[in-house]
Order: C-alpha cells, then structure tokens, then sequence
C-alpha cells in the first residue's frame, strides 16, 4: 500500500468479526514496532500479545474497549531504562513507547489489518491482569482485528482542521 494511503485512511476501528490476526501480519506489525527509533536507542518497549480466551477476559475487566478483537497488543515501558533529558523533568518512557505503537497500528493498517488505540483502561487492573512487574508502565493497549461487516470510520475520522489552522511558518 502507498504510504499517504496509509496515513490518510487508517482509522480507529470499533467493530471486529472476532478472528485473531494472521500470524505473518502480527509477525510484520511486531517486527515494525522492534525498528522504530527511541531516545538514545534505549529500547525500553515492552510488547504483550494476548490472544488466549484467558488472557483477553481479563483485559476486558480493565476497559470496556476491545469491541470483539480477538488479539490485542498492550505496549509498556521500563520505567527503569529511559533516558531523562537533562534538566531532571522530562524522560523518554512515554513518548517512546508511543513512537512504538504508531509504528505498529500503521503497520497493522499496510498489513490490511484494522486496530484502534486504547488509552481507556484501569492502569491498576491492566497491570495486574498482565502480572506486570513493578518497573513497568502500560501507554496504551492496541485492538487488533479485521472490521466486522458494516464496521468503518467513524464520522470524525474526516473531520481534520485544515494545516493553516496547525502550522505556522516562522
Ligand atoms: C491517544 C488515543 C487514545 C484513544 N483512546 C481510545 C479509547 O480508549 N477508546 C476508544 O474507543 N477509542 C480511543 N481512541 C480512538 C479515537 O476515538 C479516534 O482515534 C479518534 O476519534 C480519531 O478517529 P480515527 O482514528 O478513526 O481517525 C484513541 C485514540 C488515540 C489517538
């Protein structure tokens, strides 16, 4: 796929028929979210594939949005392996892992396959669910999936401001 394709018509899918994602396309979508860069090249993602019937019931105790994907990605950080900026305020966890994330859900969409960012969940709960140890922190979780029939952008997937509104030439 072209990539302004792929930048322009991904979107954030809240429907699934329910199959997990092919093997080879989870491979590719992973191995895109190994490549992209991080602060100092620290590489302080951590990447959970939950696919079991288990695994999935859990996620569902800490949020309401897995809409029928049966794989979903969580992607954490180790919060003992980033770099802080100096100054002492900032450190590279978050924007990192987000870095990593974007990666895979444009991955995911050139793979054919559908995903939507999840930021809605019970840290706590996630955490636990996950048997996450104490040094990581969940960004987000990643429904993966094939959109069930009918399933498509929501009406604001096009409703984008115009550049003039977001850029300013200096
Ligand atoms: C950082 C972030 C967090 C989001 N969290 C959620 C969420 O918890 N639940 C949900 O249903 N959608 C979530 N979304 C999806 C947004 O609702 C959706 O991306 C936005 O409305 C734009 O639509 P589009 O991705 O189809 O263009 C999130 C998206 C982003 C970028």
């Amino acid at each position: 796929m072209e990539f302004s394709e792929v930048v322009k018509d991904r979107y954030s899918c809240k429907k699934y028929d329910g199959r997990k994602v092919d093997k080879d396309s989870l491979q590719k979508i992973l191995e895109a979210g190994r490549v992209a860069p991080t602060a100092k090249n620290l590489q302080e993602q951590r990447i959970y594939v939950i696919e079991s019937e288990e695994a999935l019931a859990k996620i569902d105790s800490a949020t309401a949005c897995r809409y029928g994907a049966s794989t979903v990605v969580a992607v954490a950080f180790d919060k003992n392996n980033v770099f802080t900026y100096p100054g002492g305020k900032r450190d590279s966890g978050i924007e990192d892992a987000t870095i990593v994330a974007t990666h895979m859900i444009l991955a995911a969409y050139n793979e054919g396959v559908d995903s939507c960012w999840i930021n809605l969940f019970d840290p706590d709960k996630l955490a636990e669910a996950l048997g996450l140890p104490e040094n990581e922190e969940i960004l987000m979780l990643m429904d993966l999936g094939y959109a069930a029939g009918g399933a498509g952008p929501l009406e604001n997937h096009s409703r984008r401001k115009e550049l003039s509104e977001t850029v300013s030439y200096l």
